[in-house]
């Protein structure tokens, strides 16, 4: 990407800087702060190795294989272990990702963690992280945006980048959603999975990279996908613990309604910004909610099948993993090359939702 593509993006171009402001690098030419281009240099992601299937839910819930498959296209999904937490996946996709980039983890400044299952209130699951892997140089926070937050942790770690805060940005999705899925709710627990998928962003010059981010939320329609309690609202107590108020809550129609039309404007504005149009894009990667909803996004953005990238069939809906990990396994399996246009499309709990346009 060069800098003339930069222009096109959400980020701030050139801003004049305030009085008293010296801006770290400055371009001779305009005596204002240099803007930089942002790339993906390393991938990585992580599933568990215990598979639930269908029929597998089938002796849990009232379900079946068939209604599960036609309503969602899901046949089965990761479980971790009882003794895996979120930070543990997590850890497992970045090792994976900085391997990836031929960095070691105290070449990271800043490690951003997306999660909605974190391993605790707090400390956040990202300081865990940075623990675990080593990450001793790297400073750590958490980005709650639900299903988006992957998108979310994307665009917040090109800013930091792009105005020479941070040489090196780990970002990772990851969720243990099994620890807060109501086992005996057949309207939820078939739809979700557990993994991460993480990426390593740095400024590489005259590489190409990010072209713009497009962020979005709707506080009014939070109560359509909630974990109604635990937080400062309505914190544990056996009352809540009765009601099964610390398991995820969704209505799935409304929930598939405002998902499609979301995803499709995001993925259009990005579009509309870089003066893109479907068809220059290589691989479309949605958040792998379902097929059915992939399906009418791809339909209404004007895509065809053989653009959309699509593993819900193995993992389920993993949450602020879920484009994380598509990024990760569409690379490998060649589906992106360099030169081509990658599409992100997401949505979530919030309501949340977002896209992310990388020119490879
Ligand atoms: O990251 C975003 C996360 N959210 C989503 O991805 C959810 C988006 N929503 C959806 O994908 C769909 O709404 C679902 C897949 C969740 C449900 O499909 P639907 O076609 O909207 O089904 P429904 O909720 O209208 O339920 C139809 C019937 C109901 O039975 P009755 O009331 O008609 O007798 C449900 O009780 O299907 C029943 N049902 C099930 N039956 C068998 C609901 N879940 C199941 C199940 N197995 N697992």
């Amino acid at each position: 990407m060069t800098r003339s593509d930069r222009s096109a993006t959400s980020q701030p171009v050139d801003p004049v800087p305030g009085p008293g402001i010296v801006p770290a690098f400055t371009n001779p030419r305009t005596g204002r702060p240099a803007l930089r281009t942002v790339s993906v240099v390393g991938l990585g992601s992580y599933v568990p190795p215990q598979i639930l299937t269908n029929a597998d839910l089938a002796r849990m819930v009232d379900t079946s294989d068939d209604w599960i498959t036609s309503r969602t296209g899901i046949r089965e999904r990761r479980l971790a272990s009882p003794n895996e937490a979120t930070s543990d996946l997590a850890c497992e996709a970045a090792r994976r990702a900085l391997s990836s980039a031929g960095l070691r983890p105290q070449d990271v400044d800043l490690i951003i963690v997306a999660t909605i299952t974190p391993d605790m209130p707090f400390p956040s699951t990202a300081c865990l992280v940075q623990e675990k892997l080593g990450a001793n140089r790297a400073a750590a926070f958490d980005v709650q945006a639900a299903c988006s937050g992957y998108v979310y942790a994307l665009d917040i770690a090109s800013h930091f980048i792009s105005s020479h805060t941070y040489e090196t940005v780990l970002i990772i999705g990851a969720e243990k959603m099994s620890a807060f899925i109501d086992w005996t709710d057949r309207n939820t627990c078939v739809l979700f999975g557990d993994g991460a998928g993480a990426a390593v962003l740095q400024h590489r010059p005259h590489s190409h990279g990010l072209i713009t981010t497009c962020l979005g939320a709707n506080g009014g329609d939070a109560r359509l996908l909630e974990l109604p309690a635990g937080g400062s609202a309505r914190p544990a107590s056996p009352d809540t613990l009765s009601q099964r108020l610390h398991f995820l809550r969704m209505d799935g129609k409304e929930t598939f309604r405002k998902a499609v039309t979301a995803m499709v404007s995001a993925g259009q504005e990005a579009l509309a910004r870089a003066h893109l149009t479907i068809a220059d894009i290589r691989c479309i990667i949605p958040h792998q909610a379902n097929h059915r909803i992939m399906s009418a996004v791809a339909e209404r953005l004007g895509a065809t099948p053989e653009q959309v990238f699509t593993n819900v069939e193995r993992y389920g809906n993993t949450s602020a993993a879920s484009v994380g990990i598509g990024l990760d396994e569409a690379v490998r399996e060649g589906r992106i090359q360099t030169g081509d246009y990658v599409l992100l499309v997401v949505f979530g709990a919030g309501l949340t939702w977002g896209s992310a346009l990388i020119h490879w």
